[in-house]
């Protein structure tokens, strides 16, 4: 029975952030009945489609994580989350310990909802703090302040049996200390999972803009090196061991729903600008919904039915993608069989592999390459030599 993940997205937030390049949109008037009936539709049809890839019968597809994402999933009715959950149990075998995520902002009233979404089935909840200080999160354009956000994390506490928590790093003239503090802080709440992500200028946001004409909004290169290794060093100490480039937990607490992404597993993706992947031996089919929330939605009653592109993935790009994923986790990547993407001529470059691994930034043995934390710190030069 092939295992399975889901993604649902919500594309719809309070305001957009000035550094964010997700796929969120500010919408007033979002007809909540019209939202369920699609994403549901998407479910249906994605899932049928699903069992003929992979060549099973119907309701054989066993279901192992559900992650709502976004945009901003605490924003949405949770009669959306406990309908789509019912219809997901109905439509595939799910797994007796299925991890089901959603992302959820700090803010007071999304706090006062908490409730609603365990109740709802969420069983783990990803809570963007993104900062501990006022004027952090000014910076960052977030709608809640440092107090809303140590508020929604106690309460989150409280709830959820299981829980994350996602910080940025890595701002203008952010010192080590500061960065320190915060780590101290959050961590006095015992996550058992953090996120640490270093701010990222994305093309098409406001820092863009921003950046290109010369303001200064990340902290330079050399100190956002240091704060990585900073931060590896501190969380670790705290329980919290580094499972991949911008993740810690502490033992069997990684988010199941990624590691599969990172492994190259099977995942449906429902929802505006949502992408899913499948292995059969036809290769890896690759699946990406319209982006656009209205032109997705109103495309769901048509026979398009939300599709922007689906193709078999060329070797070469499979291939690519195995080692981009896979080398992000501390685990490290089996070496593939040969032809396992297509082509049995698929290789890393052997000159520059040898040469990371003579620099100690790759660790190779007969099962798998994986990365050091040296090596981590440079995985974006380090794929770019490896892969063509
Ligand atoms: C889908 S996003 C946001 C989820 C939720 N709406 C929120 O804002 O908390 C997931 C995470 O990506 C991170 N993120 C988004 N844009 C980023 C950027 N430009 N640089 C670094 N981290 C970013 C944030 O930490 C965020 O919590
Ligand atoms: S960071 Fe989160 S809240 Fe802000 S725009 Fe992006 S998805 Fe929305």
């Amino acid at each position: 029975m092939p295992a399975i993940s889901l993604y649902v997205h919500w594309p719809f937030c309070l305001a957009k952030c000035p550094y964010c390049d997700f796929n969120s949109h500010v919408a007033q008037d979002i007809d909540a009945i019209k939202w369920r009936d699609a994403l549901i539709l998407d479910l249906d049809m994605q899932t049928r489609a699903a069992c003929q890839h992979l060549g099973v019968a119907e309701g054989q597809l066993f279901l192992t994580s559900i992650f709502f994402g976004g945009g901003t999933p605490s924003l949405m009715p949770p009669f959306i989350i406990a309908d789509i959950l019912d219809r997901a149990a109905r439509l595939c075998i799910t797994a007796p310990d299925m991890e089901i995520t959603a992302e959820a902002n700090p803010t007071s009233a999304e706090t006062a909802k908490l409730q609603g979404f365990y109740q709802a089935g969420i069983n783990r909840l990803s809570l963007g703090i993104q900062s501990l200080e006022d004027e952090g999160l000014k910076f960052l354009g977030r709608e809640h302040s440092a107090k809303e956000a140590l508020t929604a994390l106690e309460k989150t506490a409280a709830i959820f049996p299981r829980w994350s928590a996602d910080l940025i790093y890595g701002l203008p003239q952010q010192s080590l200390d500061n960065w320190q503090k915060q780590l101290a802080e959050i961590t006095t709440n015992e996550p058992a999972h953090l996120s640490c992500y270093q701010l990222t200028i994305e093309p098409g946001t406001v820092f863009h803009t921003r950046h290109k004409k010369g303001a200064e909004l990340t902290a330079d290169p050399d100190r956002v090196a240091d704060l990585y290794l900073l931060t590896e060093e501190f969380l670790q100490q705290k329980g919290l061991a580094a499972y991949e480039v911008s993740n810690y937990a502490r033992p069997a607490q990684a988010s199941r729903h990624n590691l599969n992404y990172w492994q190259a597993g099977n995942w449906l993706g429902i929802g505006p600008g949502a992408h899913g992947r499948l292995t059969s031996i036809n290769g890896r089919y690759n699946r990406i919904n319209r982006r656009s929330p209205s032109g997705w939605l109103e495309s769901m009653g048509t026979p398009a039915a939300g599709l922007e592109g689906e193709a078999i993935e060329q070797p070469q790009d499979y291939f690519n993608e195995y080692w981009m994923m896979g080398l992000r986790l501390t685990q490290g990547v089996n070496w593939p069989a040969a032809g396992q993407f297509g082509d049995p001529g698929l290789q890393l470059n052997s000159e520059w592999l040898d040469r990371f691994i003579a620099e100690g930034w790759l660790i190779a043995n007969d099962e798998k390459l994986s990365t050091s934390l040296e090596g981590r710190l440079r995985l974006d030069m380090i794929l770019s030599h490896l892969l063509d």
